[in-house]
């Protein structure tokens, strides 16, 4: 069941959404060669909490941490931890917060330093997606506009989409109904309709779809061992017009 949430309910998450959007502000800034995924993650819970918030994935299904910091082949879910990152390296950041009982989840990826040029390409293609699929999400298209006009900009440019994880409903949890896709036909789904609440995120990889799970039941990490990129934001549909994205300052 797709939960509609009211506009009151909208402007509490709201403000989960923003404290979410501004620790990765803060986050972005300490990106920079020399630092460990595990300071970053120390710096995203200290923020959280001062601010009243509580982070939303530590403890979710066991997840130790409140950030997930995926670093280059890593696509999504890698833990934070002693890895000091280099110049070079390309990392997703995806943080998730609760406040007043309502959820806010949002990633970007970010470089290190210099990158290559095809790895800068992969990260404005993937958020290009991210926020072609947010054009779709008004009221009358249907779920799957998002997810077709994700893969169609991704694969246009020679990236390949994941498909073992998708988007989501969000609201008094983290993953509602309904699931979220990066990829499909046009024209399928529920109708979209005012008060739905998502989490759009697009997982973009350089090279083949495919990914694998490594031993600490965690990380997602390419097959091929390609670069993958990650954006998301928690966006509101409303009663005309294009969503309101709650994850952008
Ligand atoms: N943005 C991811 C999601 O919505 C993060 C979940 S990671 C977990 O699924 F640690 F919370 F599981
Ligand atoms: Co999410």
């Amino acid at each position: 069941m797709i939960i509609l949430k009211t506009p009151d309910e909208i402007e509490v998450m709201a403000k989960a959404s923003k404290l979410v959007a501004e620790t990765l502000q803060a986050l972005k800034r300490e990106v920079r060669p020399g630092v460990t995924t595990e300071e970053l993650d120390r710096l995203a819970e200290d923020f959280i909490r001062s601010r009243g918030g509580i982070p939303a994935f530590k403890g979710y299904r066991n997840y130790p941490k409140t950030l997930c910091a995926s670093v280059n082949d890593q696509v999504v879910h890698g833990i934070p931890s002693k890895r000091v990152l280099k110049e070079g390296d390309i990392i997703g950041l995806d943080l998730g917060a609760i406040v007043d009982g309502f959820y806010g989840d949002s990633a970007v990826t970010v470089p290190v330093g210099a990158i290559h040029p095809r790895a800068a390409e992969l990260l404005r293609v993937t958020e290009e997606a991210l926020y072609k699929g947010i054009e779709q999400a008004v009221v009358g298209n249907r779920l799957s506009d998002i997810s077709h006009t994700i893969q169609r900009h991704a694969e246009a440019a020679g990236f390949s989409v994941v498909t073992d994880f998708v988007g989501h409903g969000i609201g008094r949890q983290l993953h509602e109904e309904p699931q979220v896709p990066n990829f499909g036909k046009p024209g399928q789904g529920p109708r979209l309709q005012v008060g739905m609440v998502l989490a759009i995120e697009p997982m973009v990889n350089m090279g083949s779809d495919g990914v694998r799970i490594l031993d600490d039941q965690w990380t997602a990490v390419t097959r091929d061992g390609s670069l993958s990129a990650h954006f998301e934001h928690t966006i509101a549909i409303l009663p005309s017009g294009p969503p309101r994205i709650l994850t952008k300052l």
